[in-house]
């Protein structure tokens, strides 16, 4: 049994790797701030058994008081919105590289044995493209001014049609928003602390994450939770540019079992993995996959034709290294799972922040 820290242990995913620590017999410490856009200003759920420090990730006291007497940590805290942290640099950066930054130094204080950081699919920008005679493009870019053509597709530097097709933890980073950016910094900061202290260190790169308890009124959290605020409201939800980009959605708990996996795994230790379902969606499939599984066939996506700057055409994953070296297998589809989600809906009083969002973001000429 050992005692683990885990930062932003009050955040959608951060609860369920809770349980799932407590479950498998780890001592559980939460650190968060539980801020309002997350947190709505209501009381945090803390699962039974789990102890909670409230405390701001840049804030070194707090860091090194919550940090006492802990085996490990799992770094989950971060602020989350592609399209937020367009505007609001500062804050992102400072959450996420500054807050990691502040973490690791209050790390030499009080050293731990494994540490592992929640990354993200972000990192790599366009996934990987296949060109028509079957080799794969590495680094697929879209021009701003082909998209906000509506050429939605990214093509060959010859002009050739690529298909999509699943990314592994050897495709090169391409950071095409600040987010992503703050990411990867922090992934690599984790890293290096890593090698330098011998502290094993393992970073996830999470795809599309949704289960129930996600921040449906905050509307950065991703695209099911805005789907579902939507719809909750009675609204039909907004789609960008055709919908038909593809995600790899994975549940929650499948992410909350591949922490567990990172940590206890000792293959683990400076590795990187793709923590994905392994099967792609567009985004229309998705929109209306929760109409139906809401009731509610008749509030059809609206597709506007837009681009929300920084947003990736495809990325989906491959998961075979996280399936080789943690034994990591998903349980739940996401057509499967959406019945347990919508219950979970209805019980939640849901803000539709969603138009607020789109003014937010237009304003600023991020959507267009
Ligand atoms: C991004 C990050 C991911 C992060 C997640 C949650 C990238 C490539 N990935 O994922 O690491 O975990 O945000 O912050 O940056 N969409 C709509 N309508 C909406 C909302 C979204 O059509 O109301 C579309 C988006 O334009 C996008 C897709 O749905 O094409 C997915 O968007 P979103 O859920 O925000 O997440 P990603 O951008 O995939």
């Amino acid at each position: 049994m050992t005692k683990v820290l885990i930062t932003g242990g009050c955040g959608f995913i951060g609860r369920h790797v809770a349980e799932e620590m407590l479950a498998h017999g780890h001592q559980v410490r939460l650190y968060d701030a539980l801020i309002d856009q997350v947190h709505g200003g209501g009381q945090p759920q803390i699962p039974d058994g789990a102890e909670l420090v409230r405390g701001d990730v840049q804030d070194p006291d707090r860091l090194r008081r919550a940090l006492e007497g802990c085996d490990g940590v799992i770094h989950l805290a971060a602020e989350v919105g592609v399209g937020q942290s367009m505007y609001e640099i500062a804050r992102y950066t400072g959450a996420n590289d500054l807050g990691t930054a502040v973490l690791l130094e209050a790390m030499l204080a009080h050293p731990v044995k494994r540490m592992v950081v929640a990354s993200s699919m972000s990192v790599y920008g366009e996934g990987y493209y296949a060109r028509p005679d079957g080799s794969l493009l590495e680094t697929v870019r879209r021009k701003p001014s082909e998209v906000r053509a509506g050429n939605w597709d990214p093509l060959a530097p010859d002009g050739a049609a690529l298909t999509p097709h699943p990314t592994n933890e050897h495709k090169r980073p391409d950071l095409a928003s600040i987010y992503a950016l703050t990411k990867y910094a922090q992934e690599r900061a984790v890293m290096i602390f890593g090698e330098a202290y011998e502290v094993e260190a393992v970073a996830l790169r999470l795809f599309n994450v949704f289960g129930a308890g996600q921040a449906l009124s905050n509307p950065y959290t991703g695209v099911l939770a805005n789907f579902a605020s939507r719809l909750a409201s009675g609204e039909r939800p907004t789609i960008f540019e055709d919908g038909q980009q593809r995600r790899d959605f994975v549940h929650v708990r499948d992410v909350a079992r591949a922490f567990r996996l990172a940590y206890e795994t000792p293959a683990a230790a400076g590795e990187l993995f793709n923590i994905g379902s392994g099967n792609a969606y567009t985004v229309t499939q998705v929109a209306t996959l929760l109409a139906d599984a809401m009731g509610l066939p008749d509030l059809t996506p609206e597709i506007t034709g837009k681009y929300r700057a920084g947003d990736i055409r495809n990325c989906f994953a491959d998961i075979s290294k996280a399936r080789e070296l943690l034994g990591f297998e998903p349980q739940e589809k996401l057509e499967d799972s959406l019945d347990e989600f919508v219950t979970w809906v209805r019980g939640e009083v849901v803000v539709d922040r969603g138009a607020e969002m789109r003014r937010q973001l237009e304003e600023r000429r991020l959507v267009s």
